[in-house]
Protein backbone atom coordinates (compact mmCIF):
# COMPACT_ATOMS: atom_id res chain seq x y z
CA UNK A 1 0.00 0.00 0.00
CA UNK A 2 1.50 3.50 -0.67
CA UNK A 3 0.68 4.86 2.17
CA UNK A 4 2.62 8.54 0.83
CA UNK A 5 0.68 9.11 -2.35
CA UNK A 6 -0.95 12.09 -2.16
CA UNK A 7 0.52 13.37 1.09
CA UNK A 8 2.12 17.00 1.69
CA UNK A 9 5.37 17.02 3.47
CA UNK A 10 7.14 20.08 4.21
CA UNK A 11 10.57 18.81 4.51
CA UNK A 12 11.72 21.65 7.13
CA UNK A 13 16.23 21.95 6.35
CA UNK A 14 18.36 23.58 9.01
CA UNK A 15 21.81 24.44 8.68
CA UNK A 16 24.07 20.84 9.74
CA UNK A 17 26.29 18.38 7.21
CA UNK A 18 23.28 16.12 7.40
CA UNK A 19 21.43 18.19 4.78
CA UNK A 20 23.20 16.72 2.28
CA UNK A 21 21.17 13.83 2.93
CA UNK A 22 17.98 15.43 1.98
CA UNK A 23 18.24 14.91 -1.82
CA UNK A 24 17.66 11.39 -1.46
CA UNK A 25 15.36 12.20 1.29
CA UNK A 26 13.16 14.07 -1.09
CA UNK A 27 13.56 11.79 -4.02
CA UNK A 28 12.34 8.47 -2.14
CA UNK A 29 9.29 10.76 -0.77
CA UNK A 30 8.57 11.56 -4.23
CA UNK A 31 8.70 7.89 -5.45
CA UNK A 32 6.53 7.20 -3.31
CA UNK A 33 3.72 9.48 -4.19
CA UNK A 34 4.74 12.40 -1.55
CA UNK A 35 4.42 16.25 -2.45
CA UNK A 36 7.37 17.63 -0.85
CA UNK A 37 7.73 21.36 0.04
CA UNK A 38 11.35 21.95 0.80
CA UNK A 39 12.26 25.15 3.16
CA UNK A 40 15.47 26.13 3.92
CA UNK A 41 17.38 27.98 6.79
CA UNK A 42 19.86 30.25 5.57
CA UNK A 43 22.73 28.46 7.14
CA UNK A 44 21.27 24.97 5.75
CA UNK A 45 22.01 26.91 2.29
CA UNK A 46 25.87 26.26 3.32
CA UNK A 47 24.99 22.70 3.17
CA UNK A 48 23.12 21.76 -0.06
CA UNK A 49 22.12 24.41 -2.57
CA UNK A 50 18.04 25.28 -3.39
CA UNK A 51 18.77 24.92 -6.56
CA UNK A 52 19.56 20.81 -6.03
CA UNK A 53 16.69 20.54 -3.56
CA UNK A 54 14.44 22.51 -5.97
CA UNK A 55 15.94 20.11 -8.79
CA UNK A 56 14.58 17.26 -6.69
CA UNK A 57 11.25 18.57 -4.92
CA UNK A 58 10.08 19.78 -8.42
CA UNK A 59 8.98 23.03 -6.46
CA UNK A 60 10.76 26.42 -5.85
CA UNK A 61 12.14 26.28 -2.19
CA UNK A 62 11.04 28.53 0.08
CA UNK A 63 13.86 30.16 2.37
CA UNK A 64 12.79 34.08 3.00
CA UNK A 65 10.17 35.63 5.02
CA UNK A 66 10.55 38.73 3.31
CA UNK A 67 10.68 37.89 0.10
CA UNK A 68 7.85 39.51 -2.18
CA UNK A 69 7.86 37.22 -4.90
CA UNK A 70 7.61 33.88 -3.28
CA UNK A 71 4.46 34.99 -0.78
CA UNK A 72 2.76 36.04 -3.80
CA UNK A 73 3.24 32.35 -4.88
CA UNK A 74 2.45 30.79 -1.81
CA UNK A 75 2.24 32.34 1.61
CA UNK A 76 3.93 31.35 4.81
CA UNK A 77 0.67 31.11 6.27
CA UNK A 78 -0.16 29.16 3.27
CA UNK A 79 2.28 26.76 3.15
CA UNK A 80 1.49 26.23 7.07
CA UNK A 81 -1.71 25.18 6.27
CA UNK A 82 -0.74 23.14 3.16
CA UNK A 83 1.32 20.55 4.83
CA UNK A 84 -0.11 17.41 6.52
CA UNK A 85 3.30 16.61 8.34
CA UNK A 86 6.24 19.36 8.60
CA UNK A 87 9.31 17.26 9.00
CA UNK A 88 12.59 19.24 10.33
CA UNK A 89 15.27 17.35 8.88
CA UNK A 90 18.12 17.53 9.95
CA UNK A 91 16.75 19.72 13.13
CA UNK A 92 19.92 21.15 14.52
CA UNK A 93 20.67 22.32 18.14
CA UNK A 94 19.74 25.88 16.99
CA UNK A 95 16.91 25.32 15.49
CA UNK A 96 15.43 23.02 18.11
CA UNK A 97 16.28 25.69 20.91
CA UNK A 98 14.39 28.15 18.42
CA UNK A 99 10.68 25.77 18.37
CA UNK A 100 10.88 25.36 22.08
CA UNK A 101 11.67 28.91 22.57
CA UNK A 102 8.53 29.54 19.87
CA UNK A 103 10.78 31.92 18.00
CA UNK A 104 9.79 33.37 14.88
CA UNK A 105 12.65 34.64 13.40
CA UNK A 106 12.97 33.32 10.15
CA UNK A 107 10.79 31.70 7.62
CA UNK A 108 11.24 27.68 8.74
CA UNK A 109 10.36 28.98 12.68
CA UNK A 110 7.45 31.18 11.88
CA UNK A 111 6.23 28.15 9.86
CA UNK A 112 6.16 25.71 12.53
CA UNK A 113 4.68 28.33 15.28
CA UNK A 114 1.69 28.89 12.07
CA UNK A 115 1.01 24.98 11.15
CA UNK A 116 -1.43 22.72 13.14
CA UNK A 117 0.11 19.65 11.02
CA UNK A 118 1.90 17.59 13.25
CA UNK A 119 5.85 18.09 13.45
CA UNK A 120 8.36 15.50 13.08
CA UNK A 121 11.91 16.45 14.46
CA UNK A 122 14.85 14.34 13.21
CA UNK A 123 17.97 15.95 15.67
CA UNK A 124 21.43 15.68 13.56
CA UNK A 125 24.04 17.69 15.41
CA UNK A 126 27.73 16.77 17.61
CA UNK A 127 27.19 14.03 19.81
CA UNK A 128 28.20 16.64 22.97
CA UNK A 129 25.63 18.87 21.64
CA UNK A 130 23.13 16.25 21.68
CA UNK A 131 24.22 14.91 25.60
CA UNK A 132 23.86 19.21 26.60
CA UNK A 133 21.41 19.37 29.27
CA UNK A 134 19.91 22.13 26.78
CA UNK A 135 19.48 20.21 23.88
CA UNK A 136 17.79 18.04 26.18
CA UNK A 137 15.65 19.56 27.65
CA UNK A 138 14.76 21.27 24.66
CA UNK A 139 14.21 18.17 23.08
CA UNK A 140 11.56 17.11 25.77
CA UNK A 141 9.89 20.33 25.69
CA UNK A 142 9.19 19.63 21.99
CA UNK A 143 8.08 16.00 22.36
CA UNK A 144 5.87 17.02 25.26
CA UNK A 145 3.65 19.45 23.31
CA UNK A 146 3.53 16.34 20.83
CA UNK A 147 6.09 16.79 18.29
CA UNK A 148 7.44 13.43 17.11
CA UNK A 149 10.90 12.93 17.93
CA UNK A 150 12.45 10.50 15.15
CA UNK A 151 16.13 9.56 16.42
CA UNK A 152 18.84 10.06 16.50
CA UNK A 153 21.02 7.78 15.64
CA UNK A 154 23.96 6.76 16.92
CA UNK A 155 27.68 6.23 15.30
CA UNK A 156 30.50 8.21 13.54
CA UNK A 157 29.61 11.81 13.06
CA UNK A 158 31.21 13.92 10.89
CA UNK A 159 33.21 15.69 13.12
CA UNK A 160 35.36 12.66 14.05
CA UNK A 161 33.46 11.97 17.64
CA UNK A 162 31.66 8.73 17.79
CA UNK A 163 27.53 8.77 19.80
CA UNK A 164 24.24 10.25 19.43
CA UNK A 165 23.41 12.97 16.89
CA UNK A 166 23.25 11.22 13.45
CA UNK A 167 20.62 12.08 11.74
CA UNK A 168 18.20 9.09 10.41
CA UNK A 169 19.29 7.36 6.95
CA UNK A 170 16.55 9.06 4.19
CA UNK A 171 15.15 5.33 4.35
CA UNK A 172 14.53 5.74 8.24
CA UNK A 173 12.60 8.71 7.83
CA UNK A 174 10.45 7.63 5.08
CA UNK A 175 9.65 4.48 6.72
CA UNK A 176 8.43 6.98 9.62
CA UNK A 177 6.32 9.13 7.58
CA UNK A 178 4.96 5.45 6.15
CA UNK A 179 4.12 4.75 9.83
CA UNK A 180 3.08 7.91 10.30
CA UNK A 181 0.39 7.96 7.43
CA UNK A 182 -0.47 4.48 7.72
CA UNK A 183 -3.87 3.24 8.77
CA UNK A 184 -4.55 2.99 12.72
CA UNK A 185 -6.51 0.00 13.43
CA UNK A 186 -6.37 0.48 17.14
CA UNK A 187 -6.87 3.91 17.55
CA UNK A 188 -9.02 4.43 20.45
CA UNK A 189 -7.33 1.34 22.07
CA UNK A 190 -5.49 0.23 24.66
CA UNK A 191 -3.48 -2.24 25.64
CA UNK A 192 -1.41 -3.61 28.00
CA UNK A 193 1.17 -6.59 27.93
CA UNK A 194 3.76 -8.15 29.82
CA UNK A 195 7.26 -8.56 28.58
CA UNK A 196 10.54 -10.20 29.51
CA UNK A 197 11.72 -12.39 31.95
CA UNK A 198 10.78 -12.44 35.78
CA UNK A 199 13.17 -13.18 39.17
CA UNK A 200 12.82 -14.79 41.71
CA UNK A 201 15.00 -14.05 44.54
CA UNK A 202 16.67 -16.75 46.32
CA UNK A 203 18.93 -14.73 48.39
CA UNK A 204 20.55 -10.68 47.96
CA UNK A 205 22.67 -11.69 45.56
CA UNK A 206 20.45 -15.08 43.19
CA UNK A 207 18.06 -15.25 41.16
CA UNK A 208 15.83 -17.87 39.24
CA UNK A 209 15.16 -16.68 35.91
CA UNK A 210 14.98 -17.47 32.33
CA UNK A 211 16.48 -16.45 28.81
CA UNK A 212 13.46 -14.21 27.91
CA UNK A 213 15.49 -10.83 26.27
CA UNK A 214 11.97 -8.65 25.90
CA UNK A 215 12.22 -8.24 22.51
CA UNK A 216 9.26 -10.08 21.47
CA UNK A 217 7.33 -7.92 24.46
CA UNK A 218 8.88 -4.62 23.28
CA UNK A 219 7.99 -5.45 19.23
CA UNK A 220 4.17 -5.83 20.71
CA UNK A 221 4.45 -2.32 22.29
CA UNK A 222 6.05 -0.59 19.76
CA UNK A 223 4.00 -2.30 16.89
CA UNK A 224 0.54 -1.28 19.08
CA UNK A 225 1.24 2.16 19.81
CA UNK A 226 2.45 2.70 16.18
CA UNK A 227 -1.12 0.87 14.79
CA UNK A 228 -2.44 3.59 17.47
CA UNK A 229 -3.20 2.05 20.40
CA UNK A 230 -2.38 3.54 23.87
CA UNK A 231 -0.27 1.17 25.12
CA UNK A 232 1.11 0.21 29.31
CA UNK A 233 4.29 -2.32 28.68
CA UNK A 234 4.97 -4.28 32.45
CA UNK A 235 8.87 -5.17 32.18
CA UNK A 236 11.03 -7.31 33.79
CA UNK A 237 14.43 -6.77 33.95
CA UNK A 238 15.61 -6.43 30.35
CA UNK A 239 18.17 -4.24 28.44
CA UNK A 240 15.92 -3.03 25.73
CA UNK A 241 14.58 1.21 25.46
CA UNK A 242 11.64 1.72 25.80
CA UNK A 243 9.07 2.16 22.43
CA UNK A 244 8.20 5.88 21.81
CA UNK A 245 4.84 6.82 23.47
CA UNK A 246 5.16 4.04 25.40
CA UNK A 247 4.32 3.53 29.80
CA UNK A 248 6.58 1.33 30.86
CA UNK A 249 6.23 -0.15 34.15
CA UNK A 250 9.34 -1.87 35.38
CA UNK A 251 9.09 -4.87 37.63
CA UNK A 252 11.26 -8.28 38.53
CA UNK A 253 9.42 -10.71 40.13
CA UNK A 254 6.02 -12.68 39.40
CA UNK A 255 4.63 -11.24 41.84
CA UNK A 256 5.10 -7.89 41.15
CA UNK A 257 4.34 -8.73 37.56
CA UNK A 258 0.69 -9.96 39.26
CA UNK A 259 0.16 -6.68 41.19
CA UNK A 260 0.82 -4.53 37.71
CA UNK A 261 -1.02 -6.78 36.00
CA UNK A 262 -4.05 -6.93 37.86
CA UNK A 263 -3.97 -3.17 38.74
CA UNK A 264 -3.91 -1.90 34.97
CA UNK A 265 -5.93 -4.94 32.94
CA UNK A 266 -9.40 -3.61 33.93
CA UNK A 267 -8.94 -0.21 32.67
CA UNK A 268 -7.28 -1.83 29.11
CA UNK A 269 -8.93 -3.18 25.74
CA UNK A 270 -6.77 -5.54 25.61
CA UNK A 271 -4.08 -7.84 27.93
CA UNK A 272 -1.03 -9.72 25.86
CA UNK A 273 0.63 -11.96 28.03
CA UNK A 274 3.91 -12.34 26.39
CA UNK A 275 6.06 -12.25 29.71
CA UNK A 276 8.06 -15.51 30.32
CA UNK A 277 6.35 -15.46 34.37
CA UNK A 278 8.10 -17.86 36.27
CA UNK A 279 5.95 -20.80 37.34
CA UNK A 280 7.82 -21.08 41.10
CA UNK A 281 9.78 -18.56 43.44
CA UNK A 282 11.38 -20.43 46.15
CA UNK A 283 9.27 -20.94 49.25
CA UNK A 284 11.60 -18.42 51.49
CA UNK A 285 14.08 -15.84 50.55
CA UNK A 286 17.20 -16.12 52.72
CA UNK A 287 18.14 -12.36 54.25
CA UNK A 288 21.97 -13.07 54.04
CA UNK A 289 23.68 -14.50 51.16
CA UNK A 290 23.55 -18.50 51.32
CA UNK A 291 27.16 -20.08 52.29
CA UNK A 292 28.73 -22.43 50.63
CA UNK A 293 29.63 -25.37 52.99
CA UNK A 294 32.31 -28.11 53.11
CA UNK A 295 29.81 -31.31 54.73
CA UNK A 296 27.11 -30.55 51.59
CA UNK A 297 27.81 -31.10 47.93
CA UNK A 298 23.83 -30.80 46.94
CA UNK A 299 21.53 -28.07 47.86
CA UNK A 300 17.81 -27.82 47.95
CA UNK A 301 15.40 -25.47 47.24
CA UNK A 302 12.04 -25.29 48.25
CA UNK A 303 9.77 -23.77 45.83
CA UNK A 304 6.23 -22.78 45.35
CA UNK A 305 3.87 -21.62 42.54
CA UNK A 306 3.98 -18.30 41.58
CA UNK A 307 0.12 -16.62 40.60
CA UNK A 308 -0.88 -17.21 37.05
CA UNK A 309 -1.14 -13.77 35.38
CA UNK A 310 -2.71 -14.33 32.11
CA UNK A 311 -4.88 -16.67 33.84
CA UNK A 312 -6.48 -14.23 36.39
CA UNK A 313 -6.70 -11.06 33.91
CA UNK A 314 -8.64 -14.26 32.00
CA UNK A 315 -10.70 -14.35 34.81
CA UNK A 316 -11.63 -11.22 35.87
CA UNK A 317 -15.11 -10.65 36.19
CA UNK A 318 -16.33 -7.23 35.48
CA UNK A 319 -14.08 -5.18 32.67
CA UNK A 320 -12.07 -8.38 31.89
CA UNK A 321 -9.95 -7.52 29.03
CA UNK A 322 -9.83 -9.38 25.52
CA UNK A 323 -6.77 -11.73 26.29
CA UNK A 324 -4.03 -13.48 24.25
CA UNK A 325 -1.55 -15.16 26.00
CA UNK A 326 1.48 -16.84 24.38
CA UNK A 327 3.12 -20.38 24.47
CA UNK A 328 6.32 -20.77 24.56
CA UNK A 329 7.09 -24.77 24.08
CA UNK A 330 9.82 -27.66 22.63
CA UNK A 331 7.19 -30.53 22.21
CA UNK A 332 3.68 -30.92 21.05
CA UNK A 333 3.48 -27.15 20.59
CA UNK A 334 -0.08 -27.10 18.96
CA UNK A 335 -1.93 -29.29 22.04
CA UNK A 336 -0.03 -27.76 24.90
CA UNK A 337 -1.18 -24.12 23.12
CA UNK A 338 -4.50 -25.59 22.89
CA UNK A 339 -4.99 -26.76 26.11
CA UNK A 340 -3.54 -23.67 27.54
CA UNK A 341 -6.16 -21.05 25.73
CA UNK A 342 -8.82 -23.52 26.92
CA UNK A 343 -7.67 -24.27 30.72
CA UNK A 344 -6.42 -20.44 30.98
CA UNK A 345 -9.73 -19.14 29.14
CA UNK A 346 -7.97 -17.23 27.04
CA UNK A 347 -9.26 -15.20 23.95
CA UNK A 348 -6.47 -15.87 21.87
CA UNK A 349 -2.85 -17.78 22.33
CA UNK A 350 0.03 -17.09 20.36
CA UNK A 351 2.25 -20.51 20.44
CA UNK A 352 6.42 -20.65 19.41
CA UNK A 353 8.05 -23.43 19.11
CA UNK A 354 11.04 -22.82 21.08
CA UNK A 355 12.99 -25.63 20.35
CA UNK A 356 14.19 -24.24 16.94
CA UNK A 357 17.64 -22.83 16.57
CA UNK A 358 16.99 -18.84 16.16
CA UNK A 359 13.57 -18.46 17.02
CA UNK A 360 11.88 -17.91 20.62
CA UNK A 361 14.25 -16.58 23.21
CA UNK A 362 16.62 -13.62 22.55
CA UNK A 363 15.96 -13.90 18.76
CA UNK A 364 15.63 -11.49 16.40
CA UNK A 365 12.75 -13.69 14.21
CA UNK A 366 10.14 -15.84 15.19
CA UNK A 367 7.37 -18.09 13.99
CA UNK A 368 4.37 -18.34 15.37
CA UNK A 369 1.01 -20.09 14.86
CA UNK A 370 -2.11 -18.48 16.61
CA UNK A 371 -5.24 -19.97 18.03
CA UNK A 372 -8.62 -18.95 19.28
CA UNK A 373 -11.61 -20.82 19.79
CA UNK A 374 -12.67 -21.38 16.18
CA UNK A 375 -9.64 -20.93 14.01
CA UNK A 376 -5.87 -20.93 13.83
CA UNK A 377 -3.69 -18.43 11.77
CA UNK A 378 -0.08 -19.42 10.94
CA UNK A 379 2.61 -16.35 11.15
CA UNK A 380 5.67 -17.40 8.99
CA UNK A 381 9.46 -16.83 9.86
CA UNK A 382 9.72 -12.96 10.26
CA UNK A 383 10.96 -9.89 12.19
CA UNK A 384 9.63 -9.84 15.83
CA UNK A 385 8.58 -6.38 14.39
CA UNK A 386 6.76 -8.45 11.76
CA UNK A 387 5.07 -11.03 13.65
CA UNK A 388 4.26 -8.42 16.14
CA UNK A 389 1.98 -6.47 13.29
CA UNK A 390 0.76 -9.58 12.47
CA UNK A 391 -0.64 -10.63 15.90
CA UNK A 392 -1.95 -6.87 16.52
CA UNK A 393 -4.23 -7.08 13.13
CA UNK A 394 -5.62 -10.69 14.12
CA UNK A 395 -6.53 -9.10 17.85
CA UNK A 396 -7.87 -5.93 15.82
CA UNK A 397 -9.97 -8.24 13.63
CA UNK A 398 -11.39 -10.09 16.65
CA UNK A 399 -12.21 -6.92 18.46
CA UNK A 400 -14.25 -5.84 15.31
CA UNK A 401 -15.98 -8.54 15.23
CA UNK A 402 -16.78 -9.44 19.31
O1 LIG B 1 11.56 -12.19 25.26
P1 LIG B 1 12.09 -12.87 24.02
O2 LIG B 1 13.54 -13.22 24.15
O3 LIG B 1 11.80 -12.07 22.79
O4 LIG B 1 11.34 -14.25 23.85
C1 LIG B 1 9.99 -14.28 23.56
C2 LIG B 1 9.25 -15.40 24.29
C3 LIG B 1 9.75 -16.76 23.82
C4 LIG B 1 9.49 -15.27 25.80
C5 LIG B 1 7.73 -15.19 23.98
O5 LIG B 1 7.53 -15.31 22.60
C6 LIG B 1 6.88 -16.21 24.71
O6 LIG B 1 6.64 -17.30 24.27
N1 LIG B 1 6.39 -15.84 25.93
C7 LIG B 1 5.69 -16.71 26.86
C8 LIG B 1 6.70 -17.55 27.59
C9 LIG B 1 6.06 -18.46 28.59
O7 LIG B 1 6.25 -18.28 29.76
O8 LIG B 1 5.24 -19.34 28.10
P2 LIG B 1 4.44 -20.45 28.98
O9 LIG B 1 3.96 -21.43 27.98
O10 LIG B 1 5.26 -20.92 30.13
O11 LIG B 1 3.23 -19.62 29.59
C10 LIG B 1 1.95 -19.53 28.95
C11 LIG B 1 1.33 -18.17 29.19
O12 LIG B 1 1.07 -17.99 30.58
C12 LIG B 1 2.19 -17.00 28.77
O13 LIG B 1 1.33 -16.02 28.22
C13 LIG B 1 2.79 -16.51 30.09
O14 LIG B 1 3.03 -15.10 30.05
C14 LIG B 1 1.65 -16.82 31.05
N2 LIG B 1 2.05 -17.05 32.44
C15 LIG B 1 2.83 -18.12 32.78
C16 LIG B 1 3.11 -18.35 34.11
C17 LIG B 1 2.59 -17.46 35.09
N3 LIG B 1 2.85 -17.65 36.38
N4 LIG B 1 1.83 -16.44 34.72
C18 LIG B 1 1.56 -16.21 33.43
O15 LIG B 1 0.85 -15.25 33.09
Amino acid sequence: MQTLAGKKILLGISGGIAAYKCAELTRRLIERGAQVQVVMTKAAKEFITPLTMQAVSGRPVADSLLDPSAEASMSHIESAKWADLVLLAPATADLIARVAAGMGNDLLSTLILATDAPVAVSPAMNQQMYRNIATQENIQTLARRGMMIWGPGAGEQACGDVGPGRMLEPMELVAHCEAFFAPKPLAGKSIVLTAGPTREAIDPVRFISNHSSGKMGFALADQAKRLGADVTLISGPVSLATPAGVTRINVESAEQMYQAAMEHAPSHDVFIGCAAVADYRPANIAEQKIKKTADNDAMTISMVKNPDIVASVAALETARPFTVGFAAETQNVAQYAKSKLENKRLDMICANDVSVEGLGFNSNDNMITVYWESGEQSLTLASKDEIAQQILLLISDKLSTN
